[in-house]
């Protein structure tokens, strides 16, 4: 898989998800495997060139977290240009565009999602950073403003134009938020709407299975997941085993689950010290959960904890709890043991209505 001048391991791509995707996750799911380009937080153009203490955070990385892109968000040309060649003397890999927030005072100033309704001004944008840098520059959008303005094709291929190393398209318009399927179709659209450069499809990838429908029925070069690698760590890994060999590894262990999710934790505490960091985990710690069987035992605990003292008690308590759910091989009784994961574009519309991936807390009427 190339981005531009970029070579990377595989065509799996860690979605954006802001509040989430810090260091302490890229590098856990890039330990794990398979994937190929991480992406931070969106970091706001302005604050980077101010270097506001917060939006350096975002972009805090380490050897190991390579290669990395950050995502950029702004609507002032130069401002973008600047932030744009000020990572690439950091050494990031590539740099992303937000084109999906449709906060009012961002569009208001032809940020965000308003990039996709005006599409000479959001290429000359982009013009002047693809010239500004050597590195990719590659642009997030969604389908369209709603179902009556799909922009997505007619801006991907304005896009292509400038220069753009690559089209990441999230399967949804702005008006539908998170609600409705993934429209595989409207993905299609933007693929078709482009000669050459690669568009990553995105939405509701929570397995193997689904990555390889979304690139069978939309021709799209690679895939990114944002909430299904929360889920599952192991999403890139299994996805990259079965695209080689059609084999689909297991569900991870809960012993596995376990380790994975405390390296997590003391990866937080690594980077954002021992309190800030348990109180970031207390988020995170109950979408591992999700797939451990009953768990509110774990779940009414893990969002109390201070110190990794007490992370480690609530651990220890609830594997002993949850042994009343185990059979004589230790095993999850089959009764309690979590459904499969079901993509939404690969279930029936009725049941895919009712079962749509959980969106996690943080302002997601933003995304
Ligand atoms: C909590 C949350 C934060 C998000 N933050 C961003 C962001 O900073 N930039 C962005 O382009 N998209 C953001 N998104 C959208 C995701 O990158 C992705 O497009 C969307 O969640 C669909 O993919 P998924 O179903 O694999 O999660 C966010 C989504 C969520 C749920």
């Amino acid at each position: 898989m190339r981005l531009g001048s970029l070579t990377l391991s595989s065509n799996l791509f860690l979605s954006p998800l802001a509040g989430y995707t810090n260091l302490p996750f890229r590098l856990t799911v890039r330990e794990v495997g398979g994937l190929g380009l991480a992406t931070t937080d969106l970091v706001n153009a302005r604050s980077l060139l101010e270097k506001n203490s917060k939006a350096l955070k975002l972009i805090e990385t380490s050897p190991a977290d390579r290669p990395l892109a950050v995502q950029l968000f702004g609507s002032v040309p130069e401002e973008m240009r600047d932030a744009a060649a000020q990572l690439e003397t950091l050494g990031v890999a590539s740099v992303d565009i937000n084109m999906g927030c449709p906060v009012r005072k961002v569009c208001k100033v032809g940020g965000g999602s308003a990039m996709m309704t005006e599409l000479d001004k959001t290429a000359a944008l982009v013009k002047g950073m693809v010239e500004a840098v050597k590195i990719p520059v590659t642009a997030k959008m969604r389908l369209g403003w709603d179902d009556q303005n799909i922009t997505a094709p007619d801006l991907a291929r304005a896009l292509e134009n400038v220069g753009v190393a690559a089209i990441f398209v999230h399967g949804r318009t702005r008006q539908q938020g998170f609600s409705g399927t993934i429209n595989l179709d409207g993905i299609r659209t933007v693929v078709e709407a482009v000669k050459n450069v690669p568009v990553i499809g995105n939405g509701d990838v929570t397995t193997p299975q689904a990555a390889k429908k979304m690139i069978d029925d939309t021709g799209c070069a690679g895939v990114s997941v944002g909430r299904g690698a929360f889920y599952n760590p192991w999403i890139f890994l299994h996805t990259l085993h079965y695209f080689s060999t059609g084999e689909r590894l297991p569900e991870p262990s809960f012993a596995e689950r376990v380790r994975v999710m405390c390296r997590h934790f003391d990866l937080m505490i690594e980077v954002f010290g021992e309190e800030h960091g348990c109180r970031m985990f207390r988020k995170v710690a109950p979408w591992y959960a999700k797939r451990f069987g009953p768990a509110n035992e774990f779940n009414k605990q893990v969002v109390r904890i201070a110190s990794r003292a007490e992370f480690l008690q609530v651990l220890d308590h609830y594997r002993r709890w949850r042994e009343q759910f185990l059979d004589e091989a230790g095993e999850l009784k089959p009764r309690f043991a979590p459904p499969p994961l079901v993509a939404s574009f690969m279930q029936e519309p009725a049941v895919a209505g009712r079962e749509h991936i959980p969106v996690p807390k943080g302002p997601v009427e933003v995304w």
